[in-house]
């Protein structure tokens, strides 16, 4: 029998023990990692993930969320979803209903939800809204443009969330992506990853976390890997997989995170932020990477109490 092991990005504690619970109770990795991130999808006063997310620059609330399946690498994943508070478990939903597709965006995967019985709600919270507020109001230093009065009001809208995506950076405290990897007794390997994306961003954007091989890879032959932080450099460089392909070429927990990390600073990018990562073996080893310090993952091995560990700094 496997010990089972957990490994969760920046702020998934509020799920992590709960799923740690379970798992030494004998559940599987797959009930685990959902239940995990649904309990931060539901954690109001995380704004980067769930009810309480960061709008786009049109104010709603778009959610992305995955989950990958390490024996048979089974992909359920959403994208661009508005108005449900669970992304993580309509991305369960399109794994285990619809096996003919792995990933379902915008339109169609509100449409699954609402055919599945999904409840719909309302993300935006009076805290998220007020964020949202304050980061359209205009900047001190904002240039009009040419003949900046006289342009037609969509477009200057337009110019300004533009100029707000450009020059985003996060409101203080902890922020990103949340990713959960679960190992269980029966020796299966689970990745999750669940979202709002980028605050202010174009509508429709989507960054790396529904993506298989961008955002999240598992093989349960090899290990499961998850980013966070600007998913436009894991979409570029596949970071997960890239992880995951280090841990086949025999290289370490934290080398093969390191490798992506390696690999993304040498992709040009003006928009460059944060870039965090996170792996688990099959064998219940894992590490981490990130390109800031400071930053750290949370591990719960068997029936112990949840750790910190630091992130290489790379
Ligand atoms: N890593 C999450 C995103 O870029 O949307």
């Amino acid at each position: 029998m496997t010990r089972p092991v957990l490994v969760g990005s920046e702020r998934s504690e509020v799920g992590l023990e709960a799923a740690a619970a379970m798992l030494a109770a004998g559940a599987s990795a797959l009930d685990a990692v959902e239940e995990a991130l649904r309990r931060c999808e539901d954690n109001l006063e995380d704004h980067y993930v769930g009810t309480g997310g960061l709008p786009n620059a049109r104010g709603e609330v778009e959610l992305d969320a995955s989950l990958m399946v390490g024996s048979t690498r089974a992909v359920g994943a959403v994208a661009a979803l508005k108005g449900y508070p669970h992304p993580i478990s309509v991305a369960r939903r399109v794994l285990e209903a619809l096996p003919q597709h792995c990933l379902l965006v915008g339109e169609g995967a509100a449409l699954f939800a609402e055919e599945q019985g999904f409840e719909r709600a309302d993300l935006l919270t009076d805290e998220a809204r007020r964020l949202f507020v304050e980061a359209l109001a205009p900047s001190p230093d904002a240039v009009e443009g040419e003949g900046g009065a006289a342009r037609d009001g969509d477009a200057l809208y337009r110019s300004r969330a533009m100029d707000l995506v450009a020059r985003f950076r996060p409101h203080g405290g902890p922020w990103g992506t949340i990713n959960v990897l679960a190992l269980d007794e029966s020796g299966e390997l689970v990745s999750g990853v669940s979202t709002s994306g980028y605050p202010w961003k174009y509508p429709g954007r989507v960054g790396d976390s529904p993506v298989p091989g961008a955002g999240f890879y598992c093989d349960a032959r090899v290990g499961a890997a998850a980013c966070t932080g600007r998913g436009e450099l894991a979409l570029r460089t596949g970071g997960a997989r890239l992880v995951v392909d280090a841990l086949a070429r025999g290289e370490a927990p934290e080398a093969a995170c390191r490798a992506l990390l390696e690999e993304a600073r040498g992709v040009p990018d003006d928009f460059r932020a944060e870039l965090r990562v996170l792996c688990l073996t099959p064998d219940g080893r894992h590490g981490g990477a990130a390109g800031q310090p400071g930053s750290i993952y949370n591990v719960v091995e068997g029936g112990g109490a949840l750790t910190r560990v630091a992130r290489a700094l790379v």
